[in-house]
């Protein structure tokens, strides 16, 4: 079974219902959803899924401390191993959003592939943005298969 990994950091609980909706997409299609806080996901997890999705609250225009220390962890245990592995970015934020651009450039350095463009969600997941967060895990999913 295509397997997904979903890292997230949340503090107050906006992200966190969003890897839960990006989860539900995954799902919908058949594959496995595995959703993980970025403090208790390593190497392992990264190496083991056939995609991975990042999520994040927006602080001061960049991903939360707690993604970064997993982008640190992995860079150079995983270099080489994830080239060209698909992988879905989601932001949630108070009106900014741009942190979007420094998850972006991890995936670039990691040699991961963005397979759809980056989810942004102004404060706590509504109908409208869930739907687009079930887009991305779906699509996610759909390209694991391949
Ligand atoms: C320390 C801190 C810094 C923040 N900086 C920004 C920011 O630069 N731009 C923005 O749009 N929102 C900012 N926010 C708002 C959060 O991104 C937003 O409330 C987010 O949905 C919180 O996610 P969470 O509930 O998963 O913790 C900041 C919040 C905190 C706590």
């Amino acid at each position: 079974m295509a397997k997904v990994l979903i890292v997230y950091h949340s503090q107050g609980g906006n992200t966190e219902a969003a890897a839960y909706a990006v989860a539900e997409g995954v799902r919908s299609e058949g594959a496995e959803a595995i959703v993980k806080k970025a403090a208790e996901t390593g190497v392992d997890d990264l190496l083991s899924c056939d995609a991975v999705c990042f999520g994040t609250p927006d602080y001061f225009s960049y991903m939360a401390g707690m993604l970064k220390d997993f982008f640190d962890r992995t860079f150079y245990p995983t270099q080489g191993q994830v080239d060209d592995k698909p992988c879905g970015v989601f932001v949630t934020h108070g009106g900014g959003g741009s942190a979007w651009e420094s998850v972006d450039r991890m995936c670039r350095s990691f040699r991961l592939r963005r397979i759809a463009d980056p989810v942004l969600v102004r404060g706590k997941p509504d109908e409208e943005a869930e739907k687009r967060l079930r887009e991305l895990g779906s699509a996610l999913a759909k390209v694991s298969w391949e």
